[in-house]
């Protein structure tokens, strides 16, 4: 009766017809062989095909590559850039679902073998996204490009290479790509003379000594112990901003150049215009009494790198109540040890109407989100440092679990004292220098409290005055201040932080007996005279948590161009 209000017409994909099924077929052999996915091809007739193809009664016959992702960002903006490949870390993610698709990949050939006597090619591929490669397997007789492939000089080469994924029967991975289509897009000039060859290329051996690759800090992304620490220290970033923007922190730049020594170390690198290319000291400006003359400076004053961006960024917390800095810092400290950079990042929330014990519950739950944050993104990394990279820590992920289940240890400063005296008294440890109260802890000191006593992170609070920074507050007893220290196996000291002294009288008075000039830091104590209130903050080494988190034992191994004393040549 209704027969006149039924649908006649349909949407593609609405109904399926055995008419659509074989012309489906038929395009879909052509797909696997690829003409019809090249870029040639009729869009609106591709468009036909992956409707059809994925409609879900028939989808398992017709596995296709999928039909590029709509290009519309979260904030609807249509997307012009598109990778013309595939990631090999989103390839090897699908598994088995991947079988029958055709693919490109590009990226940089990590090993590359002949089989069946030259009639095939075995290429381990890896484009950076993740640690694992990809297998090609390439047929010399029929592929294209197999020749230019063959002569490229191997390990270190970058290609192109398109093809099927297929199951592989190799152990360890669930597929590989059959390529069909190969294009050297860098040979590896590595031979004699800068002929093409892998003689010479410096990354071309499997496993390289760590100062061997610091040499050669210009290729060791393309090692697997590099580039896994270069994507930990990205998701470390990454879940640095993601927690404190998840609470409302904002973000501040504070100056790289600055006049005020925050730490009142006297470390800093001097910046200044006054040095004459030439040498010529006569040309450098001195005053009355024969010292150089700073007023004649680029800043009219003299300045230097930045040891900490403290001081700047309180004065952004004095209004916008909770934020951080995350940028480099520099000290010209000259220490050898494999904890210290003299640039390293580090990272300074500052909040206020907070006090100590605030500053410590934010400390605690920040390590413990990025040290969840690898677990839970960086599998594969940690995965290779645990178990493949022949200098890893075994146990790693349990360190870091351990971490992320149990609170940190707290512990006085003079309670630290006394724990480690009393280690001594009952000869349970040896120290080289002996743990007076007065003095600061040593890193021998650190590590036995929070590696042998505590064996986990422990937070160590309440310093004496004389040898923490003028800022921090002095509490009721006069003798020490608001401080904490985060001290972390294997590492030492993570974090220093501490209450800031918002009363203008004593930090006026502190900062004398630091020999800091109240005047030179007049900025800052205005923040004291308007509108003052008790805030905190802390400062972590960047470089460390990534240390904390490879189980890496040497800074220089986790910045991809380590300052230190005597090197900065790239
Ligand atoms: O303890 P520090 O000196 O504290 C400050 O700079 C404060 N202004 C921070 C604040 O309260 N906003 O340094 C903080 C952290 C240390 O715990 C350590 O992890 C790291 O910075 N650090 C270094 N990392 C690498 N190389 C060095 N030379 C470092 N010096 C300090
Ligand atoms: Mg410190």
């Amino acid at each position: 009766m209704a027969s006149h209000l039924a649908t006649r017409t349909y949407l593609v994909g609405e109904r399926i017809t055995v008419a659509d099924v074989s012309a489906l077929s038929a395009l879909f052999r052509a797909q696997q062989v690829s003409e019809f996915a090249a870029e040639k091809a009729e869009s609106a007739v591709k468009r036909w095909f992956f409707t059809c193809a994925s409609v879900s009664a028939i989808a398992p016959l017709f596995k296709v590559t999928p039909p590029p992702a709509p290009r519309t960002s979260a904030l609807g903006i249509v997307e012009k850039w598109d990778r013309s490949r595939v990631r090999i870390k989103e390839l090897l993610n699908l598994q088995e679902s991947a079988i029958g698709t055709r693919v490109t990949v590009k990226g940089w050939i990590r090993t590359m073998r002949s089989q069946e006597k030259g009639a095939l090619l075995f290429v381990e591929l890896n484009d950076g996204s993740t640690v694992k490669s990809l297998q090609v397997i390439v047929t010399v007789a029929t592929a294209k490009g197999a020749a230019e492939l063959e002569g490229c000089g191997g390990v270190g080469a970058s290609i192109s290479v398109s093809g099927i994924i297929v199951a592989s029967p190799a152990m360890g991975q669930l597929i590989e790509m059959q390529g069909d289509d190969v294009v050297v897009l860098g040979p590896v000039y590595g031979g004699d003379n800068g002929t093409i060859g892998a003689k010479n290329y410096p990354m071309a051996k499997k496993q390289h000594g760590l100062e061997f690759l610091r040499e050669k800090a210009h290729l060791r992304p393309r090692s697997k112990m590099f580039s896994s620490a270069m994507r930990l220290r990205h998701a470390m970033a990454f879940a640095t901003h993601e927690f404190f923007n998840k609470k409302g922190f904002v973000y501040v730049h504070t100056p790289l150049i600055t006049g005020a020594d925050c730490e009142g170390a006297g470390e800093m690198f001097t910046v200044t215009t006054m040095l004459p290319d030439d040498g010529d000291l006569k040309a450098i400006p001195l005053d009355k009494k024969g010292k150089i003359d700073y007023t004649k400076d680029f800043f009219g004053r003299k300045c230097a790198m930045t040891v900490s961006g403290q001081l700047n960024v309180e004065t952004h917390a004095c209004a916008l109540s909770d934020v951080y800095t995350f940028g480099p810092t520099f000290r010209a400290e000259n220490s050898h040890t494999s904890r210290h950079l003299a640039e390293f990042w580090m990272i300074e929330p500052e909040i206020c109407f907070a006090e100590l014990a605030d500053d410590m519950a934010l400390a605690e739950d920040y390590v413990r989100y990025c040290t969840a944050y690898a677990l839970k993104h960086c599998s594969d990394d940690l995965h290779y440092f645990e178990h493949e990279y022949p200098l890893g820590e075994k146990g790693l992920r349990a360190r870091l679990q351990n971490v992320v289940d149990n609170d940190f240890a707290r512990i006085t400063y003079t309670e630290a004292v006394a724990l480690l005296q009393q280690q001594i008294a009952d000869k349970k440890v040896q120290f080289e220098r002996y743990p007076n109260w007065g003095d600061d802890l040593g890193s021998e000191h650190e590590r036995y409290i929070t590696e042998r006593i505590y064996q986990k992170p422990t937070i160590v609070i309440n310093y004496p005055k004389g040898i923490k920074a003028f800022y921090m507050k002095l509490n009721d007893d006069n003798e020490t201040v608001a401080a904490m220290d985060i001290l972390v196996p294997k590492i030492g000291e993570l974090i220093g932080g501490s209450q800031r002294e918002d009363r203008l009288e004593v930090l006026e008075k502190r900062s004398r007996e630091s020999g800091v000039n109240p005047e030179d830091i007049w900025w800052y104590a205005d923040l004291r005279r308007y509108g003052t209130v008790p805030h905190a903050g802390f400062g972590l080494g960047f470089e460390r948590l990534v240390m904390f988190v490879t189980g890496l034992e040497n800074i220089r191994d986790v910045i991809p161009f380590p300052r230190t004393p005597g090197h900065a040549e790239f």
